[in-house]
Protein backbone atom coordinates (compact mmCIF):
# COMPACT_ATOMS: atom_id res chain seq x y z
CA UNK A 1 0.00 0.00 0.00
CA UNK A 2 2.57 2.50 1.06
CA UNK A 3 4.48 1.07 -1.69
CA UNK A 4 2.18 1.68 -4.38
CA UNK A 5 1.33 5.34 -2.60
CA UNK A 6 5.06 6.30 -3.39
CA UNK A 7 5.18 4.69 -6.60
CA UNK A 8 2.02 7.32 -7.65
CA UNK A 9 3.73 10.26 -5.94
CA UNK A 10 6.84 9.59 -8.07
CA UNK A 11 4.75 9.51 -11.13
CA UNK A 12 2.85 12.36 -10.43
CA UNK A 13 6.33 14.36 -9.57
CA UNK A 14 7.72 13.08 -12.69
CA UNK A 15 4.43 14.64 -14.48
CA UNK A 16 4.44 17.77 -12.92
CA UNK A 17 8.44 18.51 -12.98
CA UNK A 18 8.16 17.84 -16.78
CA UNK A 19 5.08 19.72 -17.72
CA UNK A 20 6.23 22.51 -15.63
CA UNK A 21 9.69 22.22 -17.38
CA UNK A 22 8.05 22.86 -20.78
CA UNK A 23 6.27 25.93 -19.60
CA UNK A 24 8.66 27.52 -17.97
CA UNK A 25 10.69 26.95 -21.40
CA UNK A 26 8.00 28.61 -23.33
CA UNK A 27 7.82 31.50 -20.90
CA UNK A 28 11.73 32.02 -21.40
CA UNK A 29 11.21 32.16 -24.97
CA UNK A 30 8.29 34.32 -24.92
CA UNK A 31 10.41 36.67 -22.31
CA UNK A 32 6.99 36.25 -20.03
CA UNK A 33 7.83 38.07 -16.50
CA UNK A 34 5.78 35.07 -15.13
CA UNK A 35 9.11 33.57 -14.41
CA UNK A 36 9.90 36.15 -11.87
CA UNK A 37 6.67 35.08 -9.54
CA UNK A 38 8.26 33.73 -6.33
CA UNK A 39 5.48 30.77 -6.45
CA UNK A 40 7.47 29.92 -9.70
CA UNK A 41 10.94 30.15 -9.16
CA UNK A 42 10.26 27.92 -5.59
CA UNK A 43 7.91 25.20 -6.65
CA UNK A 44 10.04 23.43 -8.92
CA UNK A 45 12.73 22.55 -6.24
CA UNK A 46 10.18 21.32 -3.93
CA UNK A 47 8.90 19.13 -7.19
CA UNK A 48 12.03 18.08 -8.20
CA UNK A 49 12.83 16.80 -4.32
CA UNK A 50 9.85 15.14 -3.87
CA UNK A 51 10.78 13.28 -7.42
CA UNK A 52 14.25 12.39 -6.26
CA UNK A 53 13.29 11.52 -2.63
CA UNK A 54 10.27 9.07 -3.84
CA UNK A 55 12.42 7.73 -6.12
CA UNK A 56 15.14 6.93 -3.45
CA UNK A 57 12.35 5.92 -1.24
CA UNK A 58 11.38 3.11 -4.07
CA UNK A 59 14.84 1.66 -4.07
CA UNK A 60 15.43 1.18 -0.61
CA UNK A 61 11.77 -0.13 -0.34
CA UNK A 62 13.07 -2.48 -3.15
CA UNK A 63 15.69 -3.49 -1.39
CA UNK A 64 17.98 -3.07 -4.30
CA UNK A 65 21.58 -1.77 -5.07
CA UNK A 66 21.70 1.41 -7.19
CA UNK A 67 25.04 -0.38 -8.79
CA UNK A 68 24.30 -3.49 -9.36
CA UNK A 69 21.32 -2.39 -11.04
CA UNK A 70 21.96 -1.08 -14.73
CA UNK A 71 18.61 0.30 -15.46
CA UNK A 72 19.03 2.33 -11.75
CA UNK A 73 22.30 3.60 -12.43
CA UNK A 74 21.03 4.67 -15.97
CA UNK A 75 18.30 6.52 -14.57
CA UNK A 76 20.08 8.61 -11.87
CA UNK A 77 22.59 9.56 -14.74
CA UNK A 78 19.34 10.15 -17.30
CA UNK A 79 18.16 12.65 -14.12
CA UNK A 80 21.49 14.12 -13.96
CA UNK A 81 21.57 14.62 -17.74
CA UNK A 82 18.12 16.23 -17.27
CA UNK A 83 18.63 18.72 -14.92
CA UNK A 84 21.80 19.52 -16.56
CA UNK A 85 20.21 20.37 -20.13
CA UNK A 86 17.30 22.22 -18.41
CA UNK A 87 19.56 24.69 -16.71
CA UNK A 88 21.00 25.35 -19.66
CA UNK A 89 17.62 25.57 -21.69
CA UNK A 90 15.72 28.00 -18.94
CA UNK A 91 19.36 30.01 -17.98
CA UNK A 92 22.80 29.03 -18.70
CA UNK A 93 22.48 28.63 -22.57
CA UNK A 94 23.84 31.86 -24.04
CA UNK A 95 21.77 32.32 -27.17
CA UNK A 96 18.40 31.05 -27.95
CA UNK A 97 19.86 28.31 -30.31
CA UNK A 98 22.05 26.97 -27.75
CA UNK A 99 18.67 27.19 -25.39
CA UNK A 100 16.36 25.35 -27.68
CA UNK A 101 18.80 22.39 -28.49
CA UNK A 102 19.20 22.04 -24.83
CA UNK A 103 15.63 21.98 -24.27
CA UNK A 104 15.19 19.18 -26.84
CA UNK A 105 17.74 17.36 -25.28
CA UNK A 106 16.44 17.29 -21.44
CA UNK A 107 13.14 16.36 -23.33
CA UNK A 108 14.79 13.56 -25.22
CA UNK A 109 16.77 12.06 -22.10
CA UNK A 110 13.23 12.35 -19.73
CA UNK A 111 11.73 10.04 -22.77
CA UNK A 112 14.77 7.66 -22.37
CA UNK A 113 14.33 7.60 -18.30
CA UNK A 114 10.55 7.06 -18.84
CA UNK A 115 11.57 3.84 -21.43
CA UNK A 116 14.00 2.47 -18.87
CA UNK A 117 11.68 2.89 -16.19
CA UNK A 118 8.62 0.59 -17.75
CA UNK A 119 11.86 -1.45 -19.22
CA UNK A 120 13.77 -2.03 -16.36
CA UNK A 121 16.51 -2.13 -18.52
CA UNK A 122 19.17 1.00 -19.87
CA UNK A 123 18.06 -0.22 -23.85
CA UNK A 124 14.30 1.43 -22.62
CA UNK A 125 12.45 2.23 -25.63
CA UNK A 126 14.55 -0.18 -27.83
CA UNK A 127 13.88 -3.06 -25.58
CA UNK A 128 10.11 -2.31 -25.51
CA UNK A 129 9.56 -1.93 -29.37
CA UNK A 130 11.67 -5.01 -29.68
CA UNK A 131 9.04 -7.37 -27.23
C1 LIG B 1 13.91 11.65 -15.19
C2 LIG B 1 13.88 10.85 -14.17
C3 LIG B 1 12.85 9.76 -13.90
C4 LIG B 1 11.70 9.40 -14.59
C5 LIG B 1 11.13 10.03 -15.86
C6 LIG B 1 11.10 8.27 -13.88
C7 LIG B 1 9.93 7.63 -14.25
C8 LIG B 1 9.39 6.53 -13.62
C9 LIG B 1 8.17 5.84 -14.02
C10 LIG B 1 7.29 6.24 -15.21
C11 LIG B 1 8.01 4.77 -13.18
C12 LIG B 1 6.89 3.72 -13.21
C13 LIG B 1 7.33 2.49 -13.98
C14 LIG B 1 6.31 1.37 -13.96
O1 LIG B 1 5.11 1.61 -14.11
O2 LIG B 1 6.71 0.21 -13.81
C15 LIG B 1 9.10 4.78 -12.24
C16 LIG B 1 9.30 3.84 -11.25
C17 LIG B 1 10.40 3.79 -10.44
N1 LIG B 1 11.43 4.73 -10.37
FE1 LIG B 1 11.61 6.41 -11.48
N2 LIG B 1 11.89 7.98 -12.77
C18 LIG B 1 12.96 8.85 -12.75
C19 LIG B 1 13.97 8.90 -11.82
C20 LIG B 1 14.19 7.96 -10.85
C21 LIG B 1 15.32 7.93 -9.95
C22 LIG B 1 16.44 8.96 -9.92
C23 LIG B 1 15.19 6.82 -9.19
C24 LIG B 1 16.09 6.30 -8.11
C25 LIG B 1 16.57 7.05 -7.18
C26 LIG B 1 13.98 6.13 -9.58
C27 LIG B 1 13.51 4.95 -9.06
C28 LIG B 1 12.35 4.29 -9.43
C29 LIG B 1 11.91 3.02 -8.89
C30 LIG B 1 12.65 2.18 -7.84
C31 LIG B 1 10.68 2.72 -9.51
C32 LIG B 1 9.77 1.52 -9.19
C33 LIG B 1 9.91 0.36 -10.14
C34 LIG B 1 8.86 -0.72 -9.85
O3 LIG B 1 7.99 -0.57 -8.98
O4 LIG B 1 8.94 -1.73 -10.49
N3 LIG B 1 13.40 6.86 -10.59
N4 LIG B 1 9.93 5.86 -12.53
Amino acid sequence: MTYLMIKSLHMITGVVTISGFILRCYWMMTQSDKLQLKFIRIAPHIIDTLFLLSGIALVSMLHFNVFSESWLLAKFAGLVAYIVLGTFALKRGATPQIRIIAFVGALAVFAYVIGVALAKSPASWLKLLAG
